[in-house]
């Protein structure tokens, strides 16, 4: 088989504040799914992810708590980090974009583009807080937004909407800082021409060629992606300026330019480089051959809000700086709302990770499952926790851990463990069989097209094929009156089993844990689920419950929690 490559990168959230789940079904969760299945399929994958630790999302939630900004990321990247590692979210590295590596990765960059009269200076008349002394862009300065009507928009963004902005188009706009009517003043900034790039940009999205050239086919985008970056550029790209008047951020690195930082979203996507670039080193890996070769594909995982960054300005600036790849696919998911309403940090309107890892300890596959299970993959959806408890009882506990206790319970007793040979095989037996042998395709192809809910529901068909097979032939009815039937019955059930903890390690890694243990297998890759894993002769261990019931309190208390 080819080995392939991929380096796959999830956004990098603000060190601004803890992640919440809405975070986790967008960008994370997704992307770990997709990064276990490939490491099966034997391909070589580096996972990039770290802090975001740059720009007014840090200054001004630093300002609000009357600390510092290095305070702020420090606190929120080691929380962070430490949740998703104990969410399983298996990151190569969980990087910071506060690292001098990045600061140095960044700075070359941007002077690459200078250098080669990619960016223009420009001096401009910009929003200014007087009672602050400060130039306000970004996250400084909100207003109405002018194609929403939403009363909060951002100087760059409407959250609501979802429109990209400047401050200069934001109706009444006002200081975030003091909530003063902004003056106009002086300054120069460096702008990246846009428009510049809207022919291939065009033929790349539209078309999937790149310099003439086959680079991906555009029907495996998603519909709103594809729809985004048309509308972005029919409408006409325009410059946008790269840097900014802060004293938080990658300071530009030209003379003169004191005061100055680079635009953070110019800052954040090079994090991802930066961030393979220390792995790399830490791993004695080369990081070009995860950004400069034709044989590595490069996948986005990122949030809707997040789609132009990476499809049309990240994009530009790894096209002028020569020899990087440019992203394959970048499957942006749509929002999660919680309980019918949208996810609000000022509100407390959310279910925060830390908090459900500590509550639901041991039952990180059950937020996982229900999570994958309602990904918002092509439209907004909604989580609540009346779903959560059904999914969680209704289908990992009664169907998928009724047939895996099953198993292991009756092999335990019936045989100490020893796992019985098979006998002769009757129609259903091979039906079984020939059935199990088609979910490593199934499955993994809903994988490779972005539609993991698809393939959870597929992973969940494999359960229940073993739990009705289990149910219709009644081995426990059989035991003393047909022993080879029994035999042959419960050795196809655990080969069933088997496949299951092999195709269930993306979406549930800690259960597929626990029952590679209970079936003493391991190192065993994905394609290896079509076959008959388990021998006749070898044990297994006893059985190890793999979810529980949640009961209606523990859901009563979370619905309390979050309404007070
Ligand atoms: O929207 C956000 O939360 C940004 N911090 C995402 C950055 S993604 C990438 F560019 F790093
Ligand atoms: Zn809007």
């Amino acid at each position: 088989m080819n080995k392939k490559r991929f380096t796959v990168t999830s956004a990098l959230p603000y060190a601004n504040g803890p992640l919440h789940i809405g975070h986790i079904a967008g960008a994370y969760l997704p992307a770990d799914i997709f990064v276990r299945y490939q490491k099966l399929k034997g391909n070589d994958v580096v996972f990039i992810c770290g802090s975001d630790e740059h720009g007014a999302a840090i200054t001004l939630r630093a300002k609000k708590d009357g600390v510092t900004a290095k305070e702020i990321v420090d606190k929120y990247h080691k929380i962070n980090k430490q949740a998703f590692k104990d969410f399983g979210i298996s990151f190569s590295i969980y990087h910071r974009t506060s690292s001098d590596l990045h600061h140095e990765t960044a700075k070359e960059i941007f002077i690459n583009l200078k250098n080669n009269n990619r960016l223009t200076k420009k001096v401009s008349q910009q929003f200014y807080d007087e009672e602050n002394k400060q130039f306000l862009a970004d996250r400084y300065i909100t207003g109405i937004c002018p194609k929403c009507g939403h009363d909060h928009a951002y100087g760059d963004q409407c959250e609501k909407c979802g429109s990209t902005l400047s401050p200069d188009e934001l109706i009444n706009p006002k200081s975030t800082l003091s909530g003063n009517s902004p003056i106009k003043k002086e300054t120069s900034h460096w702008y990246l021409p846009m428009q510049d790039h809207e022919n291939w940009l065009k033929d790349w999205i539209e078309n999937g060629l790149l310099d003439g050239e086959n680079h991906h086919d555009p029907k495996n985008w998603k519909n709103q992606v594809l729809g985004q970056c048309k509308s972005w550029i029919d409408g006409g790209l325009k410059e946008r300026a790269m840097t900014r008047d802060l004293d938080w951020g990658v300071e530009v690195p030209l003379e003169g330019e004191e005061g100055k930082v680079l635009y953070v979203w110019m800052d954040a996507p090079i994090g991802y480089i930066s961030a393979t670039k220390k792995w790399a080193k830490d791993n004695d890996k080369n990081w070009e051959d995860y950004w400069k070769n034709d044989s590595s594909e490069l996948i986005h995982f990122i949030g809707k809000d997040n789609i132009v960054f990476h499809c049309i300005i990240f994009p530009i600036i790894l096209k002028l700086n020569k020899n990087f790849n440019l992203p394959t696919n970048v499957p942006a998911n749509e929002f999660l709302n919680l309980e019918g309403e949208k996810l609000s940090t000022s509100r407390n309107w959310a279910i925060w990770l830390h908090e459900y890892l500590e509550e639901f300890k041991g039952q990180e596959d059950s937020l996982r499952y229900s999570l994958c299970a309602t990904a918002p993959e092509s439209k907004d959806t909604d989580f609540t926790w009346s779903d959560f408890q059904a999914r969680n009882n209704n289908e990992l506990v009664a169907i998928y851990g009724n047939f895996i206790n099953r198993v292991v319970v009756l092999t335990n007793k019936y045989w100490d463990g020893v796992i019985p040979e098979q006998c002769a095989l009757n129609e259903y037996d091979k039906e079984v069989l020939e059935s199990l042998s088609k979910y490593p395709q199934l499955i993994g192809s809903s994988i490779e097209k972005y539609r993991f809910r698809e393939a959870l529901h597929e992973l969940m068909n494999l359960a229940r094929l073993g739990n009705k097979y289990l149910a219709d032939t009644e081995p426990w009815k059989l035991k003393k009156t047909d022993e080879n039937r029994t035999k042959t019955i419960m050795n196809i059930a655990l080969q069933v089993a088997a496949s299951l903890s092999i195709l269930s390690e993306p979406f549930l890694p800690f259960s597929s844990n626990t029952l590679k243990e209970m079936l003493n297998i391991s190192d065993l890759c994905w394609e290896d689920a079509r076959k008959q894993n388990l021998h006749a002769g070898t044990s297994i261990d006893k059985a190890n419950l793999l979810f529980a019931k949640i009961e209606d309190e523990t859901i009563e208390k979370q619905i309390l929690k979050l309404k007070s």
